[in-house]
């Protein structure tokens, strides 16, 4: 496991140290979206599948996953967003679905970074059934252990991971570190 210690500039123009450790290394995320993209295929048997990437977190999972299944096949991306600036803990929830084509009939393949709380997909899957989608299904590429607040299982989970605040492969801190191609656990300011 690699440790880097360094310093990232907050929002308020002062530098904070802090501590990352690689998570999960990026063959290993790319080896676990091949299988999760043959889950998928499977799955859907042939049909077409409209995908909905949650942004920004879904951006490289997104990517990686399309390009891995092998079915006729629409990207939409919405916008969610809960974490605020440089909290590390969810604020006020806000979904922005206007970019969204008509879903009724369609087999919604959901895509987001990771599941926390629950609260983002498990709204969004509600507000997707509500546009009369024929099916809904929903990959995270991350799972976290213990946080989760409502009653909400998605269909293809790429890692479960311990309850600790992880940047990288589309996940970020106050919107940095989105383009790491691992996975980092970002450990509190240390000085
Ligand atoms: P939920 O609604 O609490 O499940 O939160 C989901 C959103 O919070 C994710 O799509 C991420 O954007 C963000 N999030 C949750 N945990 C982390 C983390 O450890 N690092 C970065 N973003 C996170
Ligand atoms: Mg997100």
């Amino acid at each position: 496991m690699t440790a880097t210690t360094f310093s990232v500039a907050a929002g308020s123009g002062m530098a904070i140290m802090a501590r990352m450790e690689t998570l999960i290394p990026a063959e290993r995320i790319a080896g676990r979206v091949v299988e999760l993209a043959g889950q998928i295929e499977r799955d859907h048997h042939g049909k077409p599948v409209m995908v909905v990437g949650v942004l920004t977190g879904c951006l490289v999972f997104l990517a990686d996953l399309v390009r891995r299944i092998d079915l006729p096949l629409q990207i939409h991306l919405v916008q969610a967003s809960s974490y605020r600036g440089e909290a590390t803990t969810p604020g006020q929830l806000k979904l922005r679905l206007d970019t969204l084509p008509d879903l009724r009939g369609r087999d919604v393949l959901v895509i987001d970074d990771i599941l926390d709380t629950g609260q983002t997909l498990a709204r969004l899957a509600e507000e997707l059934r509500l546009r009369g989608a024929a099916s809904i299904r929903v990959a995270v590429l991350l799972r976290k252990e213990g946080r989760q607040q409502v009653v909400f299982e998605p269909d293809y989970v790429g890692f479960v991971i311990p309850d600790a605040f992880v940047v990288g492969y589309g996940l970020d801190y106050n919107d940095e570190f989105r383009h790491l191609p691992h996975l980092a656990v970002l450990s509190p300011p240390v000085g």
